[in-house]
């Protein structure tokens, strides 16, 4: 049998540290780690992600001239054999943070050999309310169009989190729903791999 180390990441798009989308994602990384899968959390909390500038630099080669935090964030995720993309919601649509890691690592990976094509991954959505279900189309479009497959859970991957920090573990079937995410993740990523 070939003995190989698996990685999966997820990356939390809110501005907040130790906020719902980062409790709901480690939720789903626990339950990844638990079938013998490293993982590694990462948020977008207190770095820089810009927006795509449409420069097209990347169609020429590997690279974003643009000098902020992308390019350490694209490289883990190059590397890992699972993303996940997770997102409050900001006024009905995925965070400003992980819209820009979107464009500008997924674009650098389209022109360079479609680097993302075979992973595993999918999305996890906040909201305090309104506005998940079209955040977590958002999130799964950009999936889909890297090429990654994108496994189910036992609801669509929303939970609901107020504006209190860690208010997301009172929504019990969507922390259900996310570790149930995590454990197809690691389920479709084991048959993979193998
Ligand atoms: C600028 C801003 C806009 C928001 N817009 C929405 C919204 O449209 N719908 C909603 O249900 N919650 C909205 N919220 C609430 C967050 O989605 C919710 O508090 C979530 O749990 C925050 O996740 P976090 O703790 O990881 O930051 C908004 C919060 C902020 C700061």
């Amino acid at each position: 049998m070939l003995e190989v180390t698996l990685e999966a990441i997820a990356i939390s798009g809110s501005p907040r540290k130790n906020g719902n989308t980062e409790l709901l994602s480690r939720h789903a990384l626990n339950a990844i780690e638990e079938e013998g899968i490293n993982t590694e959390l990462i948020s977008l909390s207190g770095i820089e992600i810009k927006p795509c500038n449409a420069c097209y630099a990347c169609k020429e080669k590997e690279t974003c001239p643009i000098d902020d935090a992308l390019w350490p964030v694209y490289t883990r995720m190059k590397k890992a054999d699972a993303i996940i993309l997770a997102s409050p919601v900001y006024f009905g649509s995925a965070s400003a943070q992980i819209k820009g890691l979107m464009e500008r690592a997924g674009y650098v990976a389209h022109f360079n050999g479609r680097l993302f094509e075979g992973k595993v991954g999918g999305p996890l959505v906040v909201a305090r309310r309104a506005g998940k279900n079209f955040t977590m189309a958002q999130l799964t479009f950009w999936f889909q169009i890297m090429g990654c497959i994108v496994p189910g859970s036992t609801y669509w991957n929303v939970a609901f989190g107020s504006h209190e920090k860690g208010n997301v573990r009172q929504d019990e079937e969507g922390m259900r729903t996310a570790w149930n995410f995590g454990k197809n993740i690691a389920f479709l990523l084991k048959k993979l791999r193998a």
